[in-house]
């Protein structure tokens, strides 16, 4: 059923550089779903979960990440796509997704350095760069990687890219952000390579530009094409927001779709809102300031996600004309119908609070809310509701206890 209308200004229709059209300014911003199997296929609670958004009148959902290499996974469950052999289980995932004229995306990542301990044979990165040493204990240093690796992970995402868009996706997003791999070769401090790929700004965004283009080339020029990008990494000697500015000004001429930015990584969580200032967070969209920095420099479609609470902060944000499309994440996943009550005219009926557990170390880490939301996620593949008052504690032990099993018997599968 479509929405009733009658917020004409987030129902505008948006139209992107390759021509595809989004039907309304609010878009989903990837969520990593941890529904697939063990060995990393789609299952039928992501049709279910796609469903649902899609029936809720969301302009553009983009799927939680999905892995380019099997032997590279970020969470057990993340679904992993090498081969057209997946194209059914995809497919299905493809039409309920796009239901109504949904423009469903895929998200393609490779986790890099950052992916919990244990969980992959080895991590690979960059540079062999240690974690902070608090977060020494959950990552494993990395292992560099080497020229040839690097020029395989880059065919992946262009694979990946193409069976994404043979399965009925609309388009795909380059996960460049929170520190996963692309946002490591960005990252002065995370990339300390001194060959083709590293030593300067130009040639650490060499690996970014590479991906670009082999999608690209896999998907062709009507296809869309956009990435997530952090304006920043919020960790000294990190990636800043002049490089930034210089990344999204390279991706524009070379004809990317769509920009949606956010920033932060685990080690700086600045995504979820932790690490902003209270004066950023009273303004609802984090980033909004970086966005009017790109706007005022740069013709690209913009998205803007994290910490968009209300239908006022996202109508001033869009009416200011920085930004084209609301990238909303957890409120879509204790209200999967939230865009259709927008569109109405109306105000969310949950409100985001930080998920606490009560011990004070595991409250500072994104992976708490991260665990928390992802069941609520489940719940709903599984065709039921969210449980928006479910406790902090509750979710953390029991996410503990099933991502240790869930990471034993992957490795067991994969050996
Ligand atoms: C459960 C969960 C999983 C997430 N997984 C991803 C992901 O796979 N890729 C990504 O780019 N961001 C991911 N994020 C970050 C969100 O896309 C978004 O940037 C963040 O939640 C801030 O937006 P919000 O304030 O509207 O929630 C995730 C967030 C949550 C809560």
């Amino acid at each position: 059923m479509k929405p009733a209308v009658s917020e004409t200004l987030l129902a505008q229709p948006l139209t992107l550089p390759c021509g595809a059209v989004i039907p309304n300014r609010l878009a989903k911003s990837a969520m990593s779903e941890a529904l697939g199997t063990l060995d990393n296929q789609p299952t039928s609670r992501l049709d279910r979960l796609y469903a649902r958004w899609a029936d809720g009148g969301i302009g553009l959902c983009i799927s939680g990440n999905v892995m380019v290499d099997r032997r590279a996974l970020g969470e057990p469950g993340n679904v992993a796509i090498e081969s057209e052999a997946q194209l059914p289980a995809l497919r299905a995932w493809a039409a309920a997704g796009t239901r109504g004229g949904t423009q469903l995306w895929m998200q393609i990542n490779h986790p890099g350095k950052q992916a919990p301990k244990g969980l992959n044979a080895e991590t690979v990165s960059p540079s062999a760069i240690p974690f902070r040493a608090d977060m020494a204990s959950f990552f494993d240093t990395p292992r560099e990687l080497t020229h040839a690796e690097i020029e395989d992970i880059v065919r992946r995402f262009g694979n990946t890219a193409r069976i994404a868009k043979l399965a009925g996706f609309t388009g795909v997003q380059i996960h460049g952000a929170h520190g996963y791999l692309v946002s490591q070769f960005l990252s002065p401090h995370h990339n300390r390579r001194e060959d083709q790929w590293g030593g300067s700004p130009e040639a650490r965004r060499r690996f970014l530009m590479a991906v670009y283009t082999e999608m690209r080339r896999q998907v062709g020029d009507a296809f869309p094409i956009g990435i997530k990008l952090n304006s920043a990494d919020f960790q000294r000697g990190g990636f800043t927001e002049e490089e930034s500015l210089a990344t999204i000004q390279m991706l524009a001429d070379a004809g990317i779709d769509l920009v949606e930015i956010s920033g932060g990584t685990y080690e700086a969580p600045a995504m979820t809102g932790m690490d902003v200032k209270d004066s950023t967070r009273q303004r609802e969209a984090y980033f909004l300031e970086f966005a009017e920095k790109v706007r005022a420099r740069i013709k690209v479609p913009l998205m803007l996600t994290g910490g968009f609470r209300s239908l006022g902060g996202m109508r001033s944000a869009l009416a200011s004309g920085a930004i084209d499309l609301v990238g909303l994440g957890r409120l879509l996943a204790v209200e999967p119908e939230l865009p259709q009550r927008l569109l109405a005219g109306q105000e969310p009926t949950q409100v985001i609070r930080p998920i606490s557990t009560g011990i004070g170390v595991v409250d500072r880490m994104a992976l708490m809310e991260v665990a928390w939301y992802t069941r609520q996620l489940r719940r709903i593949g599984e065709g039921g509701e969210p449980r928006p008052n479910e406790s902090g504690l509750t979710a953390f032990l029991l996410g503990i206890v099933e991502s240790g099993w869930k990471t034993f018997r992957t490795r067991r599968l994969r050996a």
